[in-house]
């Protein structure tokens, strides 16, 4: 993988790491690509959570990289570049963000895109595009105005003022708010109980949540029954349930 994002595995924790921390892990075109080989890792993989954060203590990600821009020989280029922000949706495992500075622009598409976000008290959410002469395309304002509701996501989009970690909490943005030093160990915390239950079934749960989001509410409970009766039907539920009568530990296998 390029030097421009890290990809460690720890156990059934993966970490994504956008690592260009003196452009504020802004997005370059190369950057991108190397984002789609981690996603392709974490699918592939046996990875049962994945974390992703940005390097150095300024930023997670300042969106897309302004520069590079201006290389595109046509609109239709630039309509069809990498699409980073769609990477991160593509992530079948959980995903929990941590969010350690600055989320501008594609930096928080991409972190709506992930499934969890938790902030350190420094981070600061915006949709600065407006302040450039146009929007964001990564998917802004359908996931802003369904986790910070609709006002709140057009005072983002309409001002491009960013909010800190705070309010982004307050607005449903983030889950919770830790002191700098406690947000790496917190995302690990979470990581690391999600990568202790079934696997099959917390895919499920993604699968689940996006129906939710995204299917009528009667379609997407029946596909909720379908889906908990295809988990039912794995040996981690056997195993689930054995456990819960022997009054020990579940050993989950993904299978
Ligand atoms: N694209 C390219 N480079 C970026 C960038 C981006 N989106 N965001 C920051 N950088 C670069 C800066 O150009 C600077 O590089 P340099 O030292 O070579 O000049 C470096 O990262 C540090 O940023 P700087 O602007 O000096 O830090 P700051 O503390 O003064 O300001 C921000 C921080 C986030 C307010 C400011 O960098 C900013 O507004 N960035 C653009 C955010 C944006 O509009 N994102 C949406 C893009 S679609």
């Amino acid at each position: 993988m390029s030097g421009t994002v890290d990809f460690e595995i720890d156990g059934f924790v993966a970490t994504i790491t956008l690592n260009r921390p003196d452009k504020l892990n802004a997005v370059s075109r190369e950057m991108a690509r190397a984002m789609e080989q981690a996603v392709a890792r974490c699918n592939s993989e046996d990875i049962r959570a994945v974390i992703f954060t940005g390097a150095g203590e300024r930023a997670f990600c300042a969106g897309s990289d302004i520069r590079q821009l201006d290389e595109f020989q046509t609109l239709w280029e630039l309509r069809n570049r990498e699409d980073y922000c769609a990477s991160v949706r593509r992530i079948r495992r959980p995903v929990i963000c941590a969010i350690n500075g600055y989320a501008l622009g594609g930096g928080l598409e991409m972190a709506m895109g992930a499934d969890i976000r938790i902030a350190s008290e420094t981070a600061r959410l915006g949709a600065p595009e407006i302040k450039l002469g146009w929007i964001g395309g990564g998917g802004m304002a359908v996931q802003l105005s369904r986790s910070a509701g609709f006002s709140n996501a057009a005072l983002m989009l309409m001002t491009g003022d960013p909010v800190d970690a705070q309010t982004a909490c307050r607005w449903g943005l983030v889950s919770e708010v830790c002191a700098p030093d406690r947000l790496m160990p917190r995302a690990r915390e979470i990581a690391r109980a999600i990568a202790a239950r079934a696997p099959i079934a917390a895919e499920h749960a993604k699968l689940n949540l996006d129906a939710a989001a995204n299917m009528p509410a009667e379609l997407a409970m029946r596909y909720e029954l379908d889906l908990q009766t295809v988990a039912f039907a794995t040996d981690d539920a056997d195993e689930g349930r054995r456990a819960f009568a022997e009054k020990r530990h579940p050993n989950f296998k993904r299978r």
